[in-house]
């Protein structure tokens, strides 16, 4: 959570586009998102279903499904070179097979996921899939690979480890095997986790164990973590900024207090309804997001927003596309022609939107 410390740049997006030709045509699954991650921050990524959150965590594996790939943009990754010494590798321009990402993915990127069931293999046990990550990476021996092995499961909770180390996935409840999967995404001691829909799976209790794993893992090994996830109460818990996504892009982004407590896209704003406790008391008077987002093929002209914005603009908004672009005397960031206008239009923005 937020500290005062000065942290060094891990990842650098820039304009990141990433499609996926389909028969029907090419969907624009991420279309120009921008963020960084600091060293051991937590970044979370919110929006709704569709909107391209999980693509841009496997943009930045490159774990793509074929024949989807990285477009444009820039994916720039600090990472050890052999001398010690730091470079910066621009994932965006790697093939996804070559040497250098397979050692990104194994050594300095991991990611868990929403169903960890298919994270494991059924056929071999835990250990064992374990004991061949940690060996694939490091020179040590079968035994010293399943010490580690039994040393993660133990830190992440799991008990009777030595015992559980010798058992398939399928033996183990959802929220034991949610425990196996960070552990094993956390054999070669990852400096960016990326955690997509962690939780969603489970119920609430083991929710928020597992998110309380997640920051102490976060304190004991300082990794940073890019958190994906649909819930603003998850982020308000766990992150430090917040990029808020919509059909491809961010619309918002900045720390998270500043974020909750003044956002300022009008998406933002009817997200942030969701959550009263956050919000504020009067949650039972303020409308949610009328509306469904749209497929990327149907990309509303202008603002992506506009259809469903209760400040939209008639002639601006439906017309130009708003930049992303800082706010002033702030650190977040928002594309929306109610911060800046087009050069001669005039706004106001209604009751609901940012006048308070
Ligand atoms: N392999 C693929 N082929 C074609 N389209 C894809 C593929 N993967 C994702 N998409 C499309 O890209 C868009 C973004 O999908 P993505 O899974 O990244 O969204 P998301 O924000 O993670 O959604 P959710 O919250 O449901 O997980 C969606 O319109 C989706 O249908
Ligand atoms: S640019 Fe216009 S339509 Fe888009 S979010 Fe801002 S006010 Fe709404
Ligand atoms: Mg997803």
């Amino acid at each position: 959570m937020t500290e005062a410390v000065k942290r060094e740049n891990l990842l650098t997006v820039n304009d990141l586009k990433t499609y996926f030709p389909t028969d029907e045509g090419v969907v624009k699954a991420v279309d120009g998102i921008s963020f960084k991650i600091d060293e051991g921050a937590t970044l979370g990524v919110v929006g709704e279903s569709g909107c391209g959150k999980s693509t841009v965590g496997r943009s930045i594996l490159q774990i793509l499904d074929k024949p989807g790939g990285v477009e444009d943009g820039e994916i720039l990754w600090r990472t050890d070179s052999l001398d010690g010494t730091s470079m910066v590798v621009d994932v965006a321009r790697q093939r996804p097979n070559s040497k250098t990402m397979r050692s990104i993915r194994g050594q300095d990127i991991a990611l868990i996921f929403q169903e960890p069931m298919t994270s494991f293999s059924p056929v071999h046990t835990i250990g064992n899939q374990m004991m061949e990550m940690i060996r694939l990476h490091r020179d040590v021996s079968k035994a010293e690979a399943k010490d580690r092995s039994i040393e993660l499961l133990q830190s992440v909770g799991i008990p009777n480890p030595a015992q559980r180390v010798d058992e398939y996935s399928f033996q183990l409840s959802g929220g034991l095997r949610q425990r196996a999967m960070i552990a094993m995404a956390l054999s070669c001691d990852p400096k960016l986790l990326i955690a997509d829909e962690p939780t969603t799976a489970l119920d609430v209790t083991t929710q928020a164990q597992i998110l309380d794993l997640l920051r102490q893992l976060q304190e004991q090994n300082g990794m940073a973590i890019m958190l994906i996830t649909h819930n603003l109460g998850v982020i308000a818990e766990m992150a430090d900024d917040i990029v808020v996504m919509y059909l491809g892009r961010a619309v918002e982004s900045g720390p998270v207090d500043e974020v909750f407590h003044n956002p300022q896209h009008p998406y933002t704003r009817g997200l942030l309804r969701s959550i009263p406790s956050i919000y504020g008391s009067d949650i039972k008077r303020l409308p949610s997001i009328t509306g469904t987002i749209p497929h990327p093929f149907n990309r509303p002209a202008g603002c992506t927003f506009s259809p469903r914005c209760p400040d939209f603009i008639e002639g601006t908004c439906d017309s130009n596309e708003p930049a992303f672009k800082s706010m002033d005397g702030t650190s977040q960031m928002v594309s929306c022609f109610l911060h800046h206008p087009p050069q001669g239009v005039e706004v106001t923005a209604t009751e609901e939107g940012t006048s308070d």
